[in-house]
């Protein structure tokens, strides 16, 4: 990449004698640069080691009881007393109520829904039974996680395919309804997916999101979300019921742990399901890490 002029920060010795400015502007043009070289590989990098770590989660982890890989959202007793599951899905509650509470009352009946960052199925799975959408797709970057959410999971009109969120494999047009939970944290581009959803979103159609970023990073998050063609409607910081559904589902997650995943790993895995003793459960509760829920649309209905 080559930046221009315009985009190199104006700077001290600018105006001293015009060789030496010159000189000043090149070395800060090969300096700027050379961090935006590598801010962007050190993202792609990331994002390798993300999709290296789901692949193999889905490759050696097999077992289809472990179906959601969120932190779950405690809800009020109204929220909780209206949503009704099947027995078979009650272990899995905290997760689905974070579905649950991120697509809100969207209107999914009879429509064409799409979950970008899929998973291990469990969420395509719940909304394909629940809310009745004509077609739901689940679309994820880990192969292995595409393939053990169709061996798995069952639903009507659900389907998974393999893909990147910043170049979805989707016509434009396609979608009545995007939905995006705990993922996004793995994309070296916000701008690339929000263009990628409002491309692929149908003229009236909306995007249900939700995330966890640094605190500091909050407000570009938002920002974010809005730049490009699509409105926000609403965001919300749901951090305290994150926190909440840490707490009550970390005794499952352990004794789901201890079940599939190898000794040598574990510690790690806690981190990652962010029990209650892990760091990440710290961060949370010490508010360096922000949970946000937010709800956009295609144009200002
Ligand atoms: C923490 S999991 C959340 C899965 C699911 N939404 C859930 O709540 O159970 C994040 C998922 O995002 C997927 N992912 C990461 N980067 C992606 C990308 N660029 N495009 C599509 N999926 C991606 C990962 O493979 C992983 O399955």
């Amino acid at each position: 990449m080559v930046l221009g002029r315009s985009e190199v920060p104006d700077g001290q010795g600018i105006g001293a004698s015009r060789s030496r400015a010159a000189g000043g502007d090149t070395l800060k043009v090969l300096s700027v640069h050379a961090s935006v070289q590598s801010v962007s590989v050190l993202k792609t990098m990331r994002q390798l080691a993300w999709r290296g770590c789901y692949e193999l989660m889905a490759g050696r982890l097999k077992r289809p009881e472990w179906a959601f890989m969120n932190y779950g959202f405690a809800a009020g007793p109204t929220e909780r007393a209206a949503l009704r599951l099947e027995p078979n899905d009650e272990p899995d509650r905290l997760c689905i109520q974070l579905y649950d509470h991120v697509v809100g009352a969207s209107e999914m009946t009879g429509r064409d829904v799409l979950e970008v960052g899929s998973g291990r199925g469990g969420g395509a799975s719940y909304l394909s039974r629940y809310r009745a959408p004509r077609t739901m797709t689940g679309l994820d970057l880990a192969q292995r996680a595409v393939e053990l959410s169709r061996r798995h999971r069952r639903g009507p009109g659900l389907r998974f395919v393999q893909g990147d969120a910043q170049a979805m494999p989707f016509p434009d047009d396609a979608f009545d309804l995007v939905v995006n939970v705990e993922s996004s944290h793995c994309y070296p581009s916000m701008t690339a997916f929000v263009a990628e959803v409002a491309r692929v979103l149908k003229p009236a159609g909306s995007f249900a999101f939700a995330d966890f970023r640094p605190a500091a990073e909050v407000p570009q998050l938002l920002a974010g979300l809005s730049e490009g063609p699509l409105v926000l409607k609403s965001s919300e910081d749901i951090t305290a019921n994150v926190l909440e559904a840490l707490r009550g589902d970390s005794d499952r997650k352990s004794e789901l742990i201890d079940m599939i995943v190898p000794r040598l790993f574990r510690r790690p895995f806690r981190r990652f399901a962010g029990i209650q003793t892990s760091s990440t459960f710290e961060r949370f509760e010490s508010g360096e890490l922000r949970y946000i829920c937010a709800h956009l649309v295609a144009f200002d209905s």
